[in-house]
């Protein structure tokens, strides 16, 4: 597992900041005034950030901005950092501008001195976030030991405003971790595995294995993994911070370790990127680990629905009918969509089992979600609008992209079937959408549900405000939002 960046908070100490070997940070506002540890630092320089704020370079200079100077006089340290942060930034400009320290740190020893509890906690964990770095698989990496010092007038208060964010960071490098690894090291076992070592964290963790899931009835579920020489799983993990009779939050993720397409093959160009297929269950093993680890007043569970679709003389045909936990036959047209014939029957069971408060299930369902939305946006389907609002509240405020798409009859009808209650596709056009209701189907009408379609975000070939290139961990951060603004009480 990948470690979050060491960050150590101490005092201000100007011995300690003018010997400091690696990176010096500080901040100043847009108008140009130095905070109390960018005037130290400004003395210590001779003056250098004033003439650098009186300059007319200066004046080009947007927020969340770092300007880097090298080999600062006065200081011990290789290069200066002074970031641009107004007094009232939001959180977002404060995250981009740790990330840009992140970014610039390249795995050198950083100290940041700022003021201000709440802030420094911001910047730190757009820092860390942005220092991810998948390297398990690189024998020549450097062991990065180097982590970043904090120092602020209020170390502790800073410490402790930090703490949430840095469980919610350590989530979002498991999400990521996970997404990152080949299928060949991330079997389904592995996955439960991992999952299961959570219980150190105070998640009961369940992994139900193929006997369980036939004698619960999952057939469509097995369907899609009996292909496959990895036996397929479902991980069941509870966080318990709530009040004893307060049902649940469920998440419910695919988790398709590897997506040949089964059969119904998929080209040779890209199948690689079907490694990042179990992005849903990975989305939710990190933002139940995340809880966990900020102990998170309410009651949460996490399913995840782990296989691996593979052709084989013992793999699902198309054509051939499957019936659900639920009790509908499914005529599977094509084995590649495949993500819905997992998580109908995971979703059933979380319902049947827990009679959630509100469900929510993860995929990377369709490529049609990428073709709509791109990379910006995760795909959001719900049958409540409260509900479904509430969530685009808290992606919103993480700045995590999320649209919001239609429902309806009219796409229903496309899965009506000859043989079966429902055939697995709805057809090419509104492809997203067929998915979605293929899982509406799967829904109690008491149940307020949201599906978000996240296979254009779950990983991408370009940096992102807080990640870099590969897996992104969208999803960790709104989640533990909405957890935190929906469902915990003091
Ligand atoms: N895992 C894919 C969707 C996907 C595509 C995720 C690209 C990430 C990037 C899914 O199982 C799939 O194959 N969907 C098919 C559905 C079709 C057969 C109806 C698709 O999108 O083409
Ligand atoms: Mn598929
Ligand atoms: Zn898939």
């Amino acid at each position: 597992m990948t470690d979050l960046t060491p960050v150590t908070f101490t005092a201000t100490d100007l011995d300690a900041l003018a010997g400091h070997e690696g990176r010096v940070a500080v901040i100043v506002t847009p108008e140009g005034k130095l905070e109390q540890s960018a005037r130290r630092v400004n003395r210590l320089t001779k003056g250098a950030i004033q003439r650098f704020v009186d300059s007319a370079a200066f004046e080009k200079v947007k927020a969340g901005q770092v300007t880097t100077f090298d080999w600062p006089v006065g200081l011990a340290a290789e290069s200066l950092d002074v970031i641009c942060l107004a007094r009232n930034h939001s959180v977002e400009d404060a995250r981009k501008a740790g990330a840009a320290l992140g970014k610039l740190r390249g795995g050198k020893a950083a100290l940041l001195a700022a003021d201000g509890a709440r802030r420094v906690a911001e910047i730190v964990f757009g820092l860390v976030m942005r220092d991810y770095d998948f390297s398990a698989h690189k024998t020549d990496a450097e062991a990065k030991d180097t982590g970043v010092s904090i120092m602020c007038s209020k170390p502790e208060d800073a410490e402790a405003a930090a703490g949430p964010l840095m469980a919610i960071a350590d989530g979002a490098f498991m999400t990521r971790d996970l997404v990152n690894e080949p299928a060949n090291v991330l079997t389904t076992t592995e996955f439960a595995n991992r999952l299961a070592d959570m219980k150190d964290l105070g998640l009961e963790v369940e992994v139900l294995e193929e006997a369980d899931l036939k004698r619960l009835g999952m057939r469509t579920l097995l369907s899609v993994g009996q292909g496959s020489d990895s036996p397929s799983k479902v991980v069941v993990m509870q966080w318990k911070g709530g009040g004893k009779d307060d049902a649940p939050l469920a998440l419910v993720g695919k988790g398709v370790v590897f997506d040949t397409g089964g059969i119904s093959l998929k080209p040779a160009a890209g199948m690689e990127d079907m490694t990042m297929d179990m992005g849903g269950a990975g989305v939710v093993a990190g933002t139940m680990r995340a809880l966990a680890k900020r102990k998170a007043k309410a009651n949460v569970v996490g399913l995840v629905g782990l296989v691996e679709n593979m052709p084989s003389g013992n793999a699902t045909r198309p054509g051939d009918v499957v019936t659900s936990m639920k009790g509908d036959t499914v005529e599977i047209i094509n084995t590649d969509a495949e993500g819905r014939l997992v998580l109908c029957d995971v979703m059933w069971y979380a319902q049947e089992r827990f009679e959630p408060a509100g469900m929510i299930d993860l995929a990377t369902l369709t490529g049609a979600i990428i073709i709509g939305l791109g990379h910006e946006n995760a795909g959001v389907f719900s049958n409540n609008d409260d509900f479904c609002n509430t969530f685009l509240k808290a992606a919103d405020k993480e700045q995590e992209g999320a649209w919001r798409m239609p429902l309806g009859k009219a796409y229903d009808d496309l899965l009506k079937s000859r043989i079966a209650d429902m055939k697995n596709i709805g057809g090419r056009p509104a492809g997203s959408v067929t998915a979605a209701q293929f899982l509406q189907r799967f829904v109690k009408p008491e149940t307020p549900w949201i599906h978000l379609d996240i296979a254009g975000v779950a990983s991408v070939k370009s940096a992102t405000a807080l990640a870099p290139a590969g897996a992104t961990g969208w999803g960790v951060m709104a989640l533990s939002r909405l957890v935190a603004d929906g469902y915990e009480t003091e």
